[in-house]
């Protein structure tokens, strides 16, 4: 049976009377509407520890104030089904005013990693995503923290996160986890319609181009970017937000493919921002 907390305080005694057990405690932070790559983050998340603690909250936080926080998909009852198949023990499933009750004022930027990518097109969201995942670390206090590598800034804002500020956390990345034509699976997916869904597969037919251009031998990261930037303005459902080739580990754009390249892009079908990347080097 899974043990549904709502409140902060009673999350926390409960971790706190598992690590007093012994028991390594995992968590695995979520928005809910869960899918198969959530899935796989529980499955990971299972085989690291003892106690599997899964956090549902829409975090109005990292929401800017034109964006879809009201229309966010929402399915508790479909969460908890999914969470007990994979053997969570606790899902930490809070209001908004638990979370940050009147008078909350505090707040952390992550402030390089967040200016890049989609740090540009969506002002304050990486401080409304490091800010609730520093709460959901104080307040599941687990050993590991497991995250998706399909939102690789948000997971390098996390982990500078916690290494500035010595959080005694070991943070996981887990790869994307892809539908048959090579989407990434998304909660934001639901918002296309039949057609939509099928312009999105121009995503993954823009991104096989890349790996097989890197492969290659291109190193040049404009004819890259050009070559994935022709196969997605042949969609005309699809909107470019950006497509760039940056350093994994300052997210800063690069000229040339050496060290750690990968290729980021963004892109708006429909009511839907879809976003992706792919490791080139
Ligand atoms: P959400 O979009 O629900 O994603 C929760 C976790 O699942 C994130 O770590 C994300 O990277 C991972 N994930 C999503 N789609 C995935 C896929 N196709 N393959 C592998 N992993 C995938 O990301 C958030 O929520 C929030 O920003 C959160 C971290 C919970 C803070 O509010």
């Amino acid at each position: 049976m899974i043990r549904v907390i709502s409140k902060v305080r009673e999350m926390q005694g409960a971790s706190v009377a598992a690590r007093a057990r012994g028991q390594e405690v995992v968590l695995v932070p979520t928005m809910g509407f869960l899918h198969d790559g959530h899935r796989e983050l529980l499955r990971r998340g299972r085989a690291l520890g003892d106690l599997l603690v899964l956090s549902v909250f829409v975090n109005p936080a990292q929401f800017g104030p034109k964006e879809d926080l009201g229309a966010y998909p929402r399915d508790l009852e479909g969460d908890l089904k999914m969470a007990a198949e994979e053997g969570v023990d606790i899902a930490f499933v809070p209001t908004a005013g638990e979370m940050y009750p009147e008078g909350y004022q505090s707040y952390v930027d992550v402030e390089e990693l967040s200016r890049h990518l989609c740090g540009a097109s969506r002002p304050g969201h990486f401080r409304g995503v490091a800010t609730v995942v520093l709460k959901l670390l104080n307040t599941v206090l687990p050993h590991k923290a497991v995250f998706g590598r399909k939102d690789f800034q948000q997971l390098r804002v996390i982990e500078r996160m916690v290494e500035d500020l010595d959080m005694p956390v070991e943070i996981i990345g887990v790869e994307t986890v892809r539908e048959g034509d090579g989407l990434a699976m998304s909660s934001r997916n639901s918002y296309l319609s039949a057609d939509e869904r099928r312009a999105a597969s121009v995503i993954p037919a823009a991104l096989k181009e890349a790996r097989e251009a890197a492969a290659g031998g291109e190193r040049d990261c404009r004819v890259i970017v050009e070559k994935v930037k022709k196969i997605i303005e042949k969609e005309r459902l699809a909107v470019i937000d950006y497509i760039k080739v940056s350093s994994g580990a300052t997210l800063e754009e690069i000229d040339r493919i050496e060290g750690d390249a990968l290729l980021f892009l963004a892109v708006k079908i429909g009511r839907a921002r879809l976003i992706d990347n792919l490791r080139l080097a």
